[in-house]
């Protein structure tokens, strides 16, 4: 466990970095100064309370905040600082965001709501067949069910839907905010077992959870943001064994 905002963790390559990155709303400052870093294969999570920073933070990091928010510092993506960029400059280099809002077309097929995540990879000649395999092979239960229209799956399917979709953009690096947000344990548990096998899938994950524990044991690393500002950062196995970490997050309703 180090200090906050010190030199980020081991070695190994980072895909994505963010430097003394500030997002502010007006006078409102969402986040201050916050420094992460994710390498290959990991999910590295961040896990705080409501109102911490946490979506500033992922919205900042894609490009995608409101029109009244603003972000200052650097967004390293594989060494290249992406932070001017726009949207679809860093989803065509690689970055992909679940939002909170998970945002389906609720009245197109669970295919047809693939696809469309594949539109970036539409323009170098690839098949969009093969993407779907790749998808129901992660999710067959989403195979069952491509022809069912979006709108009319259950909470924990629409988020593998939503998941699935930002994978067809063959991501390096998938960003994924509260996915277990509004789901029956079961469900979450099912989702969280997904989450730890994107690793094998060969992106890496940005992990943001309100549900720590099971956040912390599905990630390699982990920061903890408090009101706009990460308080403590380590291996996610030493932060789930952390006193403070286990008062806050891992009390006995966590
Ligand atoms: N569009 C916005 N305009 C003004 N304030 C906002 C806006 N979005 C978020 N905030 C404020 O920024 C802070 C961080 O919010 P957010 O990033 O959503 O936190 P979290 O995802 O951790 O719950 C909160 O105080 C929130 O009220
Ligand atoms: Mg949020």
């Amino acid at each position: 466990m180090s200090a906050p905002q010190q030199a980020p963790q081991a070695d190994g390559q980072s895909v994505l970095e963010t430097r003394n990155l500030c997002v502010r709303y007006g006078k409102v400052e969402a986040l201050r100064a916050t420094s992460i870093r994710l390498q290959a294969g990991q999910i590295v999570t961040v896990i705080g309370p409501n109102g911490a920073g946490k979506s500033s933070l992922l919205n900042a990091i894609m490009g995608l905040l409101p029109s009244n928010g603003t972000s200052e510092g650097q967004v390293l993506y594989l060494g290249h600082d992406v932070a001017h960029h726009n949207i679809e400059h860093r989803l065509g280099k690689g970055l992909a965001l679940v939002p909170e809002k998970r945002e389906l077309f609720t009245t197109m097929t669970v295919e047809d709501n693939l696809v469309l995540g594949a539109y970036r990879r539409r323009k170098s000649g690839w098949s969009y067949r093969d993407g779907l395999e790749g998808i129901y092979k992660i999710f067959p239960r989403l195979k069952e069910r491509r022809k069912q229209l979006a709108g009319t799956m259950s909470g924990g399917e629409r988020q593998m839907v939503a998941i699935g979709r930002a994978l067809m953009s063959d991501p390096k690096v998938l960003m994924l905010d509260e996915p277990s947000l509004g789901l029956a344990p079961r469900v979450m548990a099912e989702v969280f077992h997904v989450i730890s096998h994107l690793r094998e899938s060969g992106v890496a994950t940005l992990l943001i959870e309100q549900n720590s524990r099971a956040a912390l044991q599905v990630s390699d690393y982990g920061y903890v943001l408090e009101v706009g500002d990460v308080t403590l950062e380590g291996k996610a196995s030493d932060l789930a064994k952390n006193p403070k970490v286990i008062e806050a997050y891992l009390g006995k309703h966590a």
